[in-house]
């Protein structure tokens, strides 16, 4: 292999940044030339690719974001679009990409490697909804914003005595919710994974909870729920404040939880998935997803991984609940 791309695809994620920077450093050092791909699959089906150096990635591993933009790309789910790729691909060169972002990226690699383009995926999503990882590039960082925007939330509500129910992101999953609300204390989680019921798992649990003393609240909501609940953030903050008598406010925190700097965890996650990546390629292993599991960088087949279904442990579900009265 001669020619290896790299591209980011999906929604962005802290730490993306720094498996780029491997992915160029590290093939660049085993005398590959390195393509970047603007705008993940959309790049590659356009032909927005340039080459990349090693200095083309100083001083982008602190940066949140993704260096090479990023795109979700409806045309890559049609055999025109993944073509055009595979095409775009033998006109640059290209023999292998890196796709780094989250399950439906890693569809697409799947169907560019059988297209003849071997492709291995890195988890970059701040959602950690890929089966076959413990931990995907860009969670830590926003689970430290996350606790950080809520414990300032906390400040205010703690002062007016009042509940927040704070909506975090997380469409299909709700690990975000579960561990920051958790690490913020939150009274009541609600996961799309888990069943709850409203009036048991949060007004009765906020009206238990006062009889002990206690004045101000935090509710944490993955958007999921919101989505699938039919029950809007507004109606939720209504019926707390209703129903229990505290007055209720609500916070959706949005995408400031897909950017910023990226914590050291995603940092070096993401130069060892890279470095792991690039290894892969270069020994003529395409169809691979790079993964962490108990601290060690490993990796499986692409067909396996998409197959593989990751659940809430409800021990730590009913944790959160047993610690949180
Ligand atoms: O997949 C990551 C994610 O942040 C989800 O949690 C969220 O639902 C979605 O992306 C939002 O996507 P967009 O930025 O396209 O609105």
């Amino acid at each position: 292999m001669k020619t290896i791309g790299v591209l980011t695809s999906g929604g962005d994620a802290p730490g993306m940044n720094a498996a780029v920077r491997a992915v160029v450093r590290s093939g660049v050092s085993k005398g590959l030339k390195v393509m970047g791909i603007r705008r993940g699959f959309n790049g590659l089906i356009h032909g927005d690719i340039f080459e990349m150096n090693l200095r083309s990635v100083s001083n982008t591993i602190q940066r949140g974001g993704t260096m090479l933009y990023t795109a979700r790309c409806p045309e890559f789910r049609t055999q025109e679009g993944i073509q055009k790729a595979a095409d775009t691909c033998k006109y640059f060169g290209i023999e292998g990409i890196v796709v780094i972002g989250g399950d439906g990226s890693f569809r697409g690699a799947k169907d560019l490697s059988a297209a003849g383009i071997p492709c291995v995926g890195i988890p970059g999503t701040i959602d950690n909804d890929i089966a076959c990882c413990d931990k995907t590039i860009g969670y830590d960082t926003a689970m430290n914003t996350i606790i950080s925007m809520v414990d300032k939330i906390r400040d205010t509500s703690e002062s007016h005595d009042r509940c927040s129910v704070v909506e975090v992101m997380g469409r299909r999953a709700g690990y975000l919710a579960l561990n920051a609300g958790i690490a913020v204390g939150a009274t009541s989680i609600l996961i799309p994974e888990m069943e709850f019921d409203f009036e048991r798992d949060v007004i009765s649990r906020i009206k238990r909870t006062q009889t002990t003393g206690k004045r101000d609240f935090i509710i944490m909501v993955a958007e999921g729920v919101v989505l699938d609940n039919k029950m809007s953030i507004e109606e939720m903050t209504k019926k707390i404040e209703e129903e229990t008598g505290v007055e209720t406010r609500h916070t959706v925190l949005g995408h400031v939880q897909r950017g910023g700097s990226p914590s050291a965890y995603d940092r070096v996650l993401g130069s060892k998935m890279g470095y792991r990546a690039v290894e892969l390629l270069e020994q003529g292993e395409g169809s691979r997803v790079v993964a962490i599991k108990k601290e060690e960088i490993v990796d499986y087949d692409i067909v396996e991984a998409l197959d593989m279904k990751k659940e809430i442990n409800p021990r730590i579900y009913q944790m959160a609940y047993d610690i949180s009265i």
